[in-house]
């Protein structure tokens, strides 16, 4: 399937973007404001008392800023990061060998950690929690496990799916946080201070009509400001505003919303072909040719989130806010006649 300009996973376009984009400062992370105070305080304490900072959980939807957050909390903490991911670690040697490397304060971040496997997660417990780890020295019955002291180090942790994580590794985590989808003005203001670092020209305007159909997402506001940014160069004199993003987003199947065409499909067939629900997962999934994972990961939480689609006992509905949005009112009226 051709990759879709509106997935929130990172793309191969967004990789030089992003690190130049990415704040390094909590002072310069826009949005997230609950998460940002508890991390000021946890960080400015254990400054305080220079001892490490607890080990840190960010768990929510891909391309809202878990990464970038990371990074933010070396700096703050002025200590070095070491980015690693949970399918990257296949040994507990490796693990144990990565661990080793850290100095006192370190950020370990481990990316899609509910993907560690079972081995490589069992050396993180008492690594998380008492800063040792245990290793089996020689073979057979001469084997003996010997305890080695690690740094003073301190994980932070990224996951899509919180409810993945094992009991016992979430439990050793003392700081638990939640990353939410952005509002439309603080998506403004990234694409602002984004569009201020890219040398791209941008009114109001066209900063709102982008914040608005970016999903609550700063990588799609960001990726969405590249494409602009382009069709602006060439066709506008380089100014991003109102006329620029309209013909832009429309060409590349965005609309107003923030909706592609696979969102608007998926409705469609919900209200052409079940009356707007309820309908269940699999029949849908069948009926518009996608796996049920996929609607459930990918299309189905910005609709949720919208407003446009709700979840009940019985299946998926389709609310009336989405029939008006397709304009399709019409049919609303007479289903509930
Ligand atoms: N609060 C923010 N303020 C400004 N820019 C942000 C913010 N959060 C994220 N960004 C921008 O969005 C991009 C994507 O963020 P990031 O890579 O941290 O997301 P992520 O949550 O790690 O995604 P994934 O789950 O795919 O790993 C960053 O490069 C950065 O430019
Ligand atoms: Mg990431």
């Amino acid at each position: 399937m051709e990759k879709r300009i509106l997935s929130t996973e990172i793309h191969e376009e967004d990789v030089a973007l992003e690190s130049g984009l990415r704040p390094q400062y909590l002072s310069e992370y826009i949005g997230q404001e609950k998460v940002k105070s508890n991390l000021k305080v946890f960080i400015d304490a254990a400054r305080m008392r220079g001892e490490p900072l607890d080990h840190i959980l960010l768990y929510g939807p891909p391309g809202l800023g878990k990464t970038t957050l990371s990074g933010i909390i070396a700096n703050e903490m002025g200590s070095r990061l070491k980015i690693t991911s949970g399918p990257a670690i296949e040994k507990a040697g490796e693990l144990a060998a990565i661990l080793n490397s850290l100095s006192d304060h370190d950020v370990l971040f481990i990316d899609e950690i509910h993907r560690l496997n079972r081995q490589v997660e069992e050396v993180l417990y008492p690594a998380m929690e008492d800063y040792v780890i245990d290793v089996m020295i020689g073979k057979g019955p001469m084997a003996k496990s010997v305890r080695l002291e690690l740094p003073k180090f301190t994980l932070v942790g990224a996951t899509t799916r919180a409810g993945m994580l094992s009991a016992p590794l979430r439990d050793r985590f003392g700081v638990i946080s939640k990353l939410e989808y952005y509002t439309e003005r603080e998506l403004m203001q990234i694409v602002i201070h984004s569009a201020d670092k890219l040398n791209v020209s941008i009114d109001l305007k066209g900063a709102e009509l982008l914040a608005m159909r970016s999903r609550g997402t700063p990588r799609l506001a960001n990726r969405l400001l590249k494409r602009v940014r382009d069709f602006a160069q060439v066709q506008y004199e380089g100014m991003v505003n109102e006329e620029v993003v309209n013909t832009a987003l429309d060409l590349l199947d965005v609309d107003s919303m923030g909706l592609d065409n696979t969102d608007q499909m998926m409705l469609q067939a919900m209200i052409e072909r079940f009356h707007g629900g309820p309908v269940g997962l699999d029949t849908l999934a069948a009926s518009i040719g996608e796996d049920s994972a996929t609607i459930e990961d990918v299309y189905e939480p910005f609709l949720l989130q919208k407003g446009l689609l709700l979840r009940t006992p019985r299946g998926r509905v389709v609310t009336k806010a989405a029939y008006i949005h397709l304009g399709l009112e019409h049919l609303y009226k007479e289903e509930k006649e």
